[in-house]
């Protein structure tokens, strides 16, 4: 499932022991696993490999320009979300014909970037965004290509805020609009609408919802008489954080791929946390242990939300492990980080052994929505990004700087109106 493991108690990634990597980096740190992210990336083509999808990688669950091509060379196509993410991916050699571009608030410019560079699909996610998109392809005298968003009103038993595909979010548009859009497809002349794109939400452990929205979309397609070139699938597929029952992506294929083989169209899917969650860490220093009147044990580490904020903002789990296990009693912790904020932690009453100051912990699971959601609250640099090959440590991101913390802030020479 992932490349890190212990060995006679202690922690590697790969085939490199994660605490000589700790001598040598200062903390916190990412560090991935390069054949844990290229393994989940081929189980999901391998297991799907009978309707032959386009696997564009969802950037925003990580950015980072190594990661993404190291998967474009697998003969990935990446997800993108902002005129930032289209940089990157060019940046990074993907073909603008693996591209596709979702989000409901892509700007003028935004939209006219991605014509001009010939992107794959727009995943248009409402009427004013195609009106949008239709008059700068006129201006431009181009044709745009374009999938509906859908939204299906499923529910994908998963957090709320990661929930996207049920009527009340701000996703897609219902299936009465999409059948209008289609039907004065017309109005709009300057877009070619190749198909339907359907994303549900994330961290979906189970394969019913992701096949409830595939019924509900080719029940539409087949009842408006709708023929599409392709159907985007999107997302979600959940990875093991705890103790979750994950499907794995056989077991997603097993239901979906019956549904799909076969048909007129062409099938995307746009994984991210499926290929990155486990294929990262985040590495930590404990700074000091302290016990508080009530008898809670802290121990407080150097990284903190700005660095990792999926604690702090969903309430996730994420397993925490010492990266030398020791003989010791264990005790309940809470992990925390040094932000002035009460909800800042990493863990709360976490039974780990007994914590001392100056040893490396080792946050599971984090290599999506990790480093790609990491801030610089309270001035704090963002933490480097590692990858492990084998017996190699190379960095993809050093950590950044006081400079970086300054960068572009300029200090005025006085504080007059004019
Ligand atoms: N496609 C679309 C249109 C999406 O909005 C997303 C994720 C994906 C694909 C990739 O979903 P995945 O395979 O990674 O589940 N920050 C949250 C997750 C937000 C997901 C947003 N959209 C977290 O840390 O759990």
């Amino acid at each position: 499932m992932h490349d890190f493991h212990y060995k006679n108690g202690e922690l590697y990634c790969e085939k490199v022991l994660i605490s000589t990597i700790a001598k040598e980096y200062p903390t916190p740190f990412y560090l991935y696993s390069y054949n844990t992210i290229v393994g989940h990336f081929n189980k999901i083509k391998e297991a799907f490999k009978d309707v032959d999808p386009l696997i564009c990688f969802s950037m925003k669950s990580n950015s980072n320009l190594n990661i993404c091509k190291a998967l474009v060379n697998e003969g990935a196509g990446l997800d993108i979300v902002s005129g930032g993410e289209l940089f990157k991916a060019l940046k990074v050699g993907c073909s603008a014909e693996n591209i596709v571009y979702a989000s409901v608030g892509k700007t003028e410019e935004e939209i006219k970037e991605a014509i001009e560079k010939g992107i794959l699909l727009f995943n248009v996610e409402s009427v004013p965004e195609l009106i949008m998109i239709d008059t700068v392809a006129k201006r431009l005298n181009k044709k745009a290509t374009a999938a509906i968003r859908v939204n299906p009103d499923v529910k994908p038993y998963t957090h709320d805020y990661i929930t996207t595909g049920t009527k009340e979010k701000k996703f897609g548009v219902d299936f009465k609009t999409a059948e209008d859009i289609f039907d004065n497809a017309n109005k709009y002349s300057n877009v070619d609408l190749k198909g339907l794109h359907v994303h549900i939400g994330s961290q979906i452990t189970e394969a019913k919802p992701f096949v409830e929205a595939i019924e509900r979309v080719l029940d539409f397609l087949k009842k408006n008489n709708i023929e599409i070139e392709w159907l985007n699938l999107g997302g979600g597929f959940g990875i093991v954080y705890e103790d979750e029952k994950a499907s794995t992506a056989q077991d997603f294929a097993g239901k979906i791929v019956p549904l799909i083989k076969d048909k007129p169209f062409k099938v995307i899917l746009e994984p991210g946390r499926f290929i990155m969650g486990n294929g990262g860490v985040l590495v930590c220093k404990v700074l000091y242990v302290k016990t508080s009147s009530a008898g809670k044990r802290f121990a407080i580490v150097d990284a903190g939300m700005n660095d990792l904020l999926r604690p702090s903002l969903y309430e996730a789990h994420h397993d925490i492990f010492p990266i030398v296990k020791r003989e010791s009693e264990t005790h309940k912790y809470d992990v925390v980080g040094p932000i002035c904020e009460s909800g800042d932690y990493l863990a709360l009453g976490r039974e780990l052994q007994e914590i001392i100051p100056g040893e490396y912990l080792s946050v599971m699971g984090a290599g999506a929505y990790g480093f790609s959601m990491a801030s610089n609250y309270n001035s704090r640099p963002r933490p480097a990004e590692l990858l492990v090959m084998d017996e190699a440590v190379k960095v993809i991101r050093p950590a950044e700087t006081r400079q970086d913390l300054i960068r572009g802030e300029k200090i005025l020479k006085e504080f007059k109106a004019k």
